[in-house]
């Protein structure tokens, strides 16, 4: 099968202007002018760095909507964020807290449903896009695993293990914390759903898959204030899952060879916030212009 029908690769030579910003953008180097002028694709061995990476740039570059690739319409791709989206993530991010109280009511299903689908944007080294994603949207199902990591963890506390990041203080802090930030939940804050980033991680492209799924977990939890909804990253109560109760990550459904860093709990929060906090950031960064004035 010739490179073209590989990636159905398609140009509209009317709509063409022979600007060559797809082959200036091209991630995989596939693309070339031929004889008359007009971009194509080149013969590769396979998708990936042997060839195309699926990155779409060639559709979403073209000025005129000449490029189609693996039969996507220029046409239907969502529309470029406004020009004050600058001014929006500087709020959406400053606004955003996490949330360890939680309304015991599900999300509307049609906005995980959309979240998903804007999840499949975030970027993955390689465009490998090997991340997948698991969210226990049902409550009851939530509080299985919950009842289960919980128990385990309380009874495994009473004989002093815990999972490596903790200790006999910090269990003891969490336990008081439960009487007002964590209400009766020290672990997963009352959160009705969960969604976890995770990757099968082995060989030399290990530690991508890492970053792959902390990436995912950050843009998800970024998306879920963007539509009013609290978060809480749970890393504690991963590492329960991880290390004290096996029995509850097993409902989860994770092979056991996939990276699991971040676990995201996520619900309509019981508390609102009237305005952003306002942490010290020109402190911490280390700005090269600024640094060697
Ligand atoms: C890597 C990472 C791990 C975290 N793990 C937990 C956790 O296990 N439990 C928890 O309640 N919060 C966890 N958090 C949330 C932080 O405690 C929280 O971001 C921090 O207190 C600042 O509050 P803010 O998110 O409202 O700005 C985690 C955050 C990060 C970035």
């Amino acid at each position: 099968m010739g490179a073209e029908e590989k990636a159905f690769f398609r140009l509209d030579k009317e709509k063409c202007i022979k600007c060559g910003k797809c082959i200036d953008t091209c991630s995989g180097m596939v693309l070339q002018f031929d004889s008359d002028g007009f971009p194509n694709m080149k013969e590769f061995e396979r998708f990936g760095w042997r060839g195309c990476w699926r990155c779409q740039h060639c559709l979403a570059v073209c000025p005129r909507e000449a490029i189609s690739i693996f039969h996507k319409n220029p046409q239907d791709s969502i529309p470029k964020p406004p020009k004050r989206m600058g001014e929006y993530m500087e709020q959406l991010i400053t606004n955003r807290r996490s949330c360890r109280r939680f309304l015991k009511k599900d999300v509307d299903s049609e906005i995980i449903t959309g979240m998903l689908r804007t999840m499949a944007a975030v970027p993955t080294g390689g465009n490998a896009q090997g991340v997948e994603y698991t969210v226990i949207d049902d409550k009851d199902r939530v509080r299985e695993i919950w009842s289960i990591a919980y128990d385990k963890m309380e009874a495994e506390a009473k004989k002093h293990h815990y999972t490596h990041s903790f200790s006999d203080f910090y269990y003891k802090k969490m336990k008081q914390s439960e009487k007002t930030v964590r209400k009766g939940d020290l672990l997963f804050c009352g959160a009705p759903h969960l969604f976890i980033a995770h990757e099968k991680c082995e060989g030399k492209w290990a530690e991508d898959s890492k970053v792959n799924c902390n990436i995912a977990a950050a843009y998800f939890e970024l998306l879920c204030n963007a539509y009013g909804l609290g978060t809480i990253i749970m890393s504690y109560p991963a590492e329960v899952l991880n290390e004290l109760a096996p029995d509850a990550r097993k409902l989860l459904d994770i092979p056991q060879n996939h990276y699991m860093g971040l676990m995201v709990g996520f619900g309509y929060p019981e508390i609102e916030y009237a305005r952003g906090v306002q942490k010290d950031r020109s402190a911490k960064t280390h700005r090269w212009s600024e640094k060697n004035k």
